[in-house]
This record gives C-alpha cells, structure tokens and sequence, in this order.
C-alpha cells in the first residue's frame, strides 16, 4: 500500500475512535495529522461529529480547518478551561515505551503545549516512525530565542549532538517558527534516556521547547506496510 494512502487510513481509524461530538480536541500538524482534519469534515457534513472544539497546532492546520470549514478556537478561549479532552497528532519517531520525537513540521511548541493540556494523547503514524531507540534516524529539533542561538548549541555540544541551525529552503536564512524562533537541529547518536534528556534540554537558558514528547501516548495508531491499522491503548 502506497505511504499517503497508509496514512490516510491510519488517520480516519483514529478519528472515528476516538472523537465523539461535543469534545475539545487539538489537532496536529504534518501530513498524517492534516489527514484528520479532512475526516473531521467529512464526518461533520455527514451529520456524524456535532459541537466540536478545535484547536489547531500550527498554521498549516489552521488554514486547512478555515478551507473545510471547521471553527477554530485557540487555548486562550475560557470556555476551554484551559484543557482538552483529546490532541490527535503526527511523529517523526516512536520509541518502544511510546516516546516520541516530533517537530520536523516546525510546529513543536504549539504541538507540545497542546499535547500536553490534553486528558488524552493520541499518535497517528505509519510503520517507518517505530523505532528502537530515539534519534537513530532524526534530530531533536530544539526552538531557541534567537539570542541564544549560540549558547544553547554550545550546550548541547556539551551534551553529545551535533547541531545544526535549520535553514530555509526558499529563501535566504535561517527558518523563523511561527512564534518568532530559530530551530536547532540536534542529532544525537541515540538517546538512551528520552525523560531526563527532555528535561535537561528544558533547562538550559534560551530554549523555549524541545521535539522530545515524554508524556504518556493514550492511543497508537500505526499503519502496517499491507494496509492493516494496529491500535495500541496504553
Ligand atoms: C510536525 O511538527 C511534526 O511533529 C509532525 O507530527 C511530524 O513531522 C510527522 O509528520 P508526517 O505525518 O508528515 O510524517
């Protein structure tokens, strides 16, 4: 099965489990993610998904709610209560115990501060995000003030990556996030303590957020090659 049909079917399986009308729910960024969102319509002009309150990660996300004609809302909403009950989202790698490094959309703060205000966190991917160990394949992306380019890199040097500063493809300079930051790519040779490694890079003066997501994964939702979808709740 072709990987964008996996990821839609991935994508729809878990729409239809586990968002229910009347729900708050955040909604990812990436092509796994956006895949949701085009369910979510689907499903409300059928009548089947009622009352929803959607919050998206990212402006790719945003724009993609406004085209379908899904509202919006964002966290600063009251009638939120500062919680969702569900945030369905993409990732770049999931690890054994369900860790995960995300961010190769740009979109990592937003995702984390979603993911994170969430009752329940559901992961939407296909078979190549499994790995056995986090950072085999990808870095960490790191969001830094750009002040602190320098400083924060020479740390996680210290730390063991190696780092790269992330550079627009179609024009000149660094890539600018949609809060106004740089992102550092940090490639580590693999990551043998996910939790004290997220941590770590928290405290380091000037970085805003890292792409390593610790928090329990309620759901998995992982597209095998034959176009079947495995379910794993935690
Ligand atoms: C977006 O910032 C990322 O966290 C995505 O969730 C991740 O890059 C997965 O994207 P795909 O679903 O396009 O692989």
């Amino acid at each position: 099965m072709e990987k964008n049909e996996i990821k839609k079917l991935v994508a729809y399986t878990a729409a239809d489990t586990l968002i229910k009308s009347g729900m708050k729910v955040g909604l990812g960024s990436g092509s796994t993610a956006i895949e949701v969102v085009r369910r979510i319509a689907q499903l409300k002009s059928e009548q089947k998904l009622q009352n929803l309150m959607v919050v998206p990660t990212s402006l790719q996300t945003k724009l993609e709610c406004l085209t379908l004609g899904i509202p919006i809302t964002t966290l600063a909403d009251p009638a939120l209560k500062a919680q969702l009950d569900l945030t369905i989202d993409g990732a770049d790698e999931i690890d054994p115990q369900y860790r995960l490094i995300k961010g190769h959309g740009g979109a990592l703060l937003s995702e984390k501060i979603t993911a994170y205000a969430s009752v329940h966190f559901a992961v939407v991917a296909d078979f190549s995000k499994i790995v056995d160990k986090l950072g085999i394949k990808f870095a960490v992306p790191v969001e830094v003030v750009p002040e602190a380019q320098l400083t924060v890199s020479r740390q996680l040097e210290s730390l063991g990556a190696k780092v790269n500063l992330l550079m627009a493809t179609n024009f000149a300079g660094p890539v600018y996030t949609e809060h106004g930051n740089l992102l550092l790519h940090a490639k580590f040779k693999s990551i043998e303590h996910p939790d004290a490694l997220e941590k770590s890079l928290s405290a380091i003066p000037g970085v805003v957020e890292s792409g390593l997501f610790c928090r329990q994964v309620n759901h998995i939702f992982v597209g095998t090659a034959d176009g079947k979808v495995d379910h794993i709740q935690t």
